[in-house]
């Protein structure tokens, strides 16, 4: 990860960031530190899932500068270890948060094989090239069984151009990186929820800080171009949140992926009628929330995709939830549904 942009968002602004918190306050400090899209509903959904336990070893791959990991350590009572490459970004985790920091590529954890009880990486994916380096790496710290949490943004097309330095993984990209690193998932959603004003509002309060003193540096104007192009590809649902909980599987097991042949866990009988309806749904979702309408309203400088094509696509898509919707009832119908027997 060496696009100026990348070390503008992630070195400068996050040094700069934690001297606005320091003049504003500490109740400031966690949700301005929350730097990848993660809000209090995401985390406490990463959180539950991974059931994470008081006194257990937490290590945060790629943490920023911390505010997930802080937040983990108040509400969950974890041990956090953070590892991040961006030294300003080590220094500010350290002294908000007084936690543990390691500088390191998340390519090369230094840490013992097994050595901690749970994962996460949030918002870091696809910033990183060689996604299946760090999962790799994941795997091999973690014990078998082991939670891992992610926070993926992830794209509609492979082709979606990113901000400078960006790779977005499409979600079934995704699931066959973690299949390939030694993964099960367990569970994952598309729908993290807002965060509540009382957090907006500290963040928006210390982003403000930030532009007061920094508005006129290169690294500012980079930065705040990055983020700019994510929120023209969020609003365009070219890219979402997906929230993952994963567990490490014991070294030799074949991935039931690989066992049945399909790309999630079960795709056989009722549950990948099931599972394909609601892959197509959370397309149709994307595909509606593009907004191919107010795009076309637009100069065509100004699209990310083609409003023309969106508007078929969802056309395609209607039909194809007709067919899965149908698909399912007839299954159920054969006396193939839950609990009826197969
Ligand atoms: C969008 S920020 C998210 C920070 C933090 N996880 C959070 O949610 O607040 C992405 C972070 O990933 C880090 N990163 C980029 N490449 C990395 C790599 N190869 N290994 C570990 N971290 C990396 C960046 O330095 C940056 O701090």
């Amino acid at each position: 990860m060496t696009a100026s942009a990348m070390v503008a968002e992630f070195d400068d602004v996050a040094g700069w960031t934690a001297d606005a918190i320091e003049r504003l306050g500490e109740r400031y400090a966690i949700p301005a530190a929350c730097r990848g899209s993660a809000n209090p509903t995401a985390l406490a959904w990463l959180a539950e899932a991974c059931e994470l336990k008081p006194g257990s070893v937490l290590l945060d791959v790629g943490a920023g500068v911390g505010g997930p990991a802080a937040w983990a350590a108040e509400r969950f009572g974890v041990r956090p270890i953070l590892l991040e490459p961006m030294p300003a970004a080590c220094r500010a985790a350290a002294r908000l948060f007084g936690l543990p920091v390691v500088t390191a590529d998340g390519a090369r954890i230094p840490l013992r094989a097994g050595s901690i009880d749970a994962a996460w990486c949030l918002g870091v994916l696809d910033t990183v090239r060689d996604k299946a380096a760090v999962l790799r790496e994941i795997h091999r710290v973690l014990p078998p069984g082991a939670p891992l949490g992610l926070l993926v943004i992830v794209a509609r097309d492979p082709r979606v151009p990113g901000p400078e330095g960006n790779l977005f993984p499409t979600r079934r990209a995704l699931a066959g990186l973690l299949d390939a690193a030694g993964f099960e998932v367990v569970e994952q959603t598309d729908r993290p929820g807002d965060a509540p004003l009382s957090w907006t509002r500290r963040v928006e309060r210390v982003a403000a800080a930030v532009a007061g003193r920094h508005r006129a540096d290169r690294a500012h104007a980079l930065a705040a171009r990055q983020s700019e192009t994510f929120t023209r590809l969020f609003a365009s649902g070219q890219i979402s949140v997906r929230l993952v909980h994963a567990t490490r599987r014991p070294a030799g097991r074949p991935s039931e992926r690989s066992a049945h042949g399909g790309p999630m866990s079960t795709p056989t009988g009722d549950e990948f009628e099931i599972e394909f309806e609601a892959e197509v749904e959370a397309e149709l979702e994307l595909a509606k929330a593009s907004d191919p309408a107010r795009v076309a309203a637009q100069p065509v400088s100004e699209w990310l995709f083609d409003p023309a094509e969106a508007e078929a696509e969802e056309v395609e898509l209607r039909n194809l939830l007709g067919a899965a919707e149908e698909l399912e009832s007839g299954f159920r119908s054969w006396g193939h549904g839950p609990g009826e027997g197969a």
